[in-house]
């Protein structure tokens, strides 16, 4: 093999309990003087919040808690106002991937020209960015490290992506003390996100070694460790787990982009509303089960990962094998099977496959989709419309 391997990781970061508490030491560092804390009303009802302004006691700050899930081109035009008004010469992202997509957007906003909607793509700003410091809620996204900004147009109700190696946070501190105030449900949703980030990077067209080797690391802990993290969510250990798996997955598919899941996942989140890790978790088996006939080997890998036994079983027994571990898990946490609860029917059908193959994630995908591959895709997970949102 002389194929070059690339992997960038722009982000300085501060993993493990109390790593939150670094934050005064870096303000302090860099001499700011004005900071714009962005997060969301869920995280402020935790107290969460307090853990970072009690920090600031020294400079100005405001506080921007209106952060959606699937945040809007709304929400970053309204948090750049409050940057504006306190003059903020730093970010702080206290929050899930939403919180910490709008502070990239905020900071871009900051330092470039024009309107968020201008920068969909890759590499699109030409100045760097208001420093970030970024502190993760959730084990799922890795916003904390990633390059990318995902944000929600309403009007074309479209979830676009904004990539670069300026998006990157300057600092992460990743601390899974503040995971523990996850309810049950988010918990597993957003876990099983971290899962498809490692299994969609593992078997993207760009893997390299570095990249492989940090996301079946990142399957071994998630797949170990979700349950008891959902039903027992005092379980530190299990948090910790958790965290670092999402980390270790960011780190991977931030040099890999992802694939078909969340390819057809953002569609499916911009005109439905459906939560990130939900959408992305009832799409991951049929995606499996249409790429692990092109990359059998790989899948067997995760199987292996995931703790399956897989004695006496074919190659293609394998791969299936990591399928059933997956939908297995998904079960055990009380994830839907299919759409069916959020009224996902036919009637989009053509507009979200049309949106689904622009994304760049469709090009790493290990098999070569269709438009007709991704209608099937898309039919599986309709199941029967029912009439509630359990
Ligand atoms: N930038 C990236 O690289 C990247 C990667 C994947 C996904 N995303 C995007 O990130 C967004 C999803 O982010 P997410 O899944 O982390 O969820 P989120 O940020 O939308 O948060 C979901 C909910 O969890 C609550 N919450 C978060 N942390 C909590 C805590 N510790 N205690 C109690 N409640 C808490 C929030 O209040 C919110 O209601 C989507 O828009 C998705 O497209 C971004
Ligand atoms: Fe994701």
């Amino acid at each position: 093999m002389n194929e070059l391997a690339f992997f960038k990781n722009p982000t300085q970061i501060t993993y493990g309990l109390g790593a939150i508490n670094q934050l005064r030491p870096i303000i302090e560092q860099q001499d700011f003087k004005s900071a714009l804390i962005i997060t969301d009303r869920g995280i402020i009802q935790t107290g969460l919040v307090e853990q970072i302004i009690s920090q600031l006691d020294n400079i100005q700050y405001a506080v921007f808690g209106e952060t959606k899930p699937n945040p809007t081109v709304t929400n970053c035009n309204e948090a750049v106002k409050t940057l504006s008004e306190i003059k903020a010469d730093v970010v702080v992202a206290m929050g899930g991937g939403s919180s910490i997509d709008v502070a990239k957007a905020v900071c871009l906003l900051a330092t470039n020209e024009g309107a968020i909607q201008d920068y969909e793509g890759i590499d699109t700003c030409s100045n760097d960015l208001l420093p970030l410091i970024a502190i993760p809620t959730t084990a799922g996204t890795a916003s904390e490290v990633t390059t990318f900004a995902v944000i929600t147009d309403e009007e074309r109700q479209n979830k676009f992506t904004i990539g670069g190696i300026r998006l990157a946070p300057k600092w992460a501190l990743v601390d899974p003390l503040v995971t523990q105030t996850l309810p049950p449900h988010i918990t597993a949703a957003t876990g099983l996100d971290a899962l498809v980030h490692a299994i969609e990077s593992y078997t993207s067209k760009l893997a390299n070694p570095i990249s492989k080797a940090l996301a079946r690391e990142a399957i071994r802990r998630i797949s170990a460790n979700l349950r008891q993290a959902v039903y027992n969510g005092d379980n530190i250990v299990a948090r910790d787990n958790m965290l670092m798996g999402s980390l270790l997955a960011g780190l991977a598919f931030n040099n890999t982009r992802l694939g078909n899941c969340h390819a057809l996942s953002h569609p499916v989140s911009a005109i439905y509303d459906v939560p990130h890790g939900v959408a992305n978790s009832i799409l991951i088996p049929h995606i499996m089960e249409f790429n692990m006939l092109a990359v059998p080997e790989l899948f067997s890998d995760i199987a292996v990962d995931m703790g399956e036994n897989l004695t006496g079983l074919t190659l293609m027994g394998r791969a299936q094998a990591a399928v059933n571990a997956v939908k297995t898990l998904s079960k055990d946490i009380n994830i839907p099977s299919d759409f069916s609860h959020y009224h996902v029917d036919e009637s989009q059908l053509d507009r979200m496959t049309v949106d689904a193959l622009a994304s760049g994630n469709i090009a790493v995908n290990p098999r070569k989709t269709s438009y007709q591959d991704v209608v099937e895709l898309y039919k599986k997970t309709m199941g029967g419309v029912k009439s509630e949102i359990i």
